[in-house]
């Protein structure tokens, strides 16, 4: 049997699998300086003492300190961990671990980026098993009996979604970025609160924005039976991008934008778990590791030749999220309404300022950038299972920044 035919057969086993993972499902608090509430969220949760665990580049913005003042102000122990990297290794995480074991908490509060976010999850899973290595722990899954120590999280950015999502990227004993999905993750909390991205450079708020977006419409394009409620919610992700991410070109402290941004963020993340993501990110993330390019600016580069390729598969999918948009009507001719979707696509890109095509892409890199994909999209719930001259074919239009007929 072919690997294609192999990889057809399997195409809807994450689907599956990733049903069957109990997802958290945590009390959103949101506004413009909500994380003053965190002191309070510990106290009604009856949490005695808390790790707060951040980066250094978030400590030395001082973002913790009004919620160690919340933490005081509700009669809160709290210890501080701020030594995440943007590269968790085990070390850190393991060093993590023992703060948190060491000062007996019982919640873990997480600020910062999707590496904190990450960090977290294990870090609170490591506090239920604190005989094991953390090496040992990373495999596949991570298997808590019961749930983990209780995470409040309170992202520092929008767009990776990682506040709620089951899964953590750190890197293994080899150094490798490695997924690990965490059985029993209790995020009872997630805070988003946009004075903590009010600040972001314009790149970090358009990368962010974009991968927030990308995993929208994965979502509301994967082929896995879902909820409608969260089709809903992956649908709001992309109209909440294609709304407020321009708004914030041009007026980058425009505090509801940065908050639907922050919500945006948020639902992306609700999709990830329900949905999958599909090729979109198995080739932004193969792109980005061989040619080093940031994760965003990776997405934005595939999005629409990516997403143009599966037009005919999920034509009604991406109608019906054009007409969700704004878009088209629902009267109007499917093709149409799904190109005028796609056209939105491109410009949104334009306005955020991303250049088309790739010079970094070379052809010679072809056959190790095909078998990357393929490996990665085994993970996912595409609409369809890509031959490799198709993948070839995007590698091109990717490349080029145009259509290849
Ligand atoms: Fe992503």
């Amino acid at each position: 049997m072919s690997l294609y035919l192999l990889r057809k057969m399997i195409r809807k086993l994450p689907g599956f699998v990733i049903k069957a993972v109990p997802k958290p499902e945590p009390v959103v608090v949101d506004g413009f300086g909500s994380r003053e509430k965190v002191g309070k969220i510990c106290a009604d949760a009856g949490y005695k003492s808390a790790l707060l665990v951040t980066d250094k580049t978030v400590y030395s913005l001082g973002y913790h300190e009004k919620i160690l003042d919340s933490l005081e102000a509700n009669g809160i122990k709290y210890a501080v961990f701020s030594n995440i990297a943007s590269e968790p290794t085990i070390d850190i995480i393991s060093e993590g671990r023992s703060a948190a074991v060491g000062c007996g908490v019982d919640c873990i509060i997480a600020l910062g980026g999707g590496s904190v976010l990450d960090s977290c999850k294990i870090i609170a899973a490591g506090a239920k098993m604190p005989r094991r290595k953390i090496k040992n722990l990373l495999d596949k899954f991570i298997y808590v009996r019961g749930k983990t120590l209780p995470i409040i999280a309170v992202p520092s950015t929008a767009g990776t979604g990682a506040e709620i999502t089951v899964a953590a990227v750190v890197n293994n004993a080899n150094g490798i970025k490695c997924s690990t999905v965490v059985i029993g993750l209790n995020v009872t909390h997630v805070v988003l609160d946009s004075e903590l991205t009010i600040g972001a450079p314009e790149s970090v708020t358009v990368y962010c924005g974009m991968d927030a977006l990308s995993h929208g419409l994965e979502g509301c394009l994967a082929d896995i039976k879902t909820t409608e409620e969260d089709l809903q919610k992956s649908r709001e992700c992309v109209r909440l991008v294609f709304r407020n991410l321009p708004r914030l070109i041009t007026t980058p402290d425009d505090i509801d934008a940065r908050q639907n941004m922050s919500l945006a963020a948020y639902y992306g993340g609700n999709a990830i778990n329900k949905q999958l993501v599909g090729y979109v990110h198995a080739f932004a993330h193969t792109i980005g590791a061989f040619y080093h390019i940031p994760h965003g600016k990776a997405i934005a580069l595939c999005l629409v030749p990516v997403v143009s390729f599966q037009k005919s598969i999920c034509m009604d999918k991406l109608a019906k999220l054009a007409v969700y948009c704004g878009f088209a009507r629902e009267s109007d001719d499917k093709a149409a309404a799904a190109d005028r979707l796609l056209a939105a696509l491109e410009q949104l890109l334009e306005t955020c300022g991303f250049e088309k095509g790739c010079d970094l892409i070379d052809r010679k890199d072809y056959k190790k950038l095909v078998s990357m994909i393929n490996a990665d999209s085994i993970n996912y719930s595409p609409p369809k299972t890509l031959s490799n001259k198709e993948i070839m074919r995007l590698l091109d239009e990717i490349r080029k920044g145009e259509k290849v007929l």
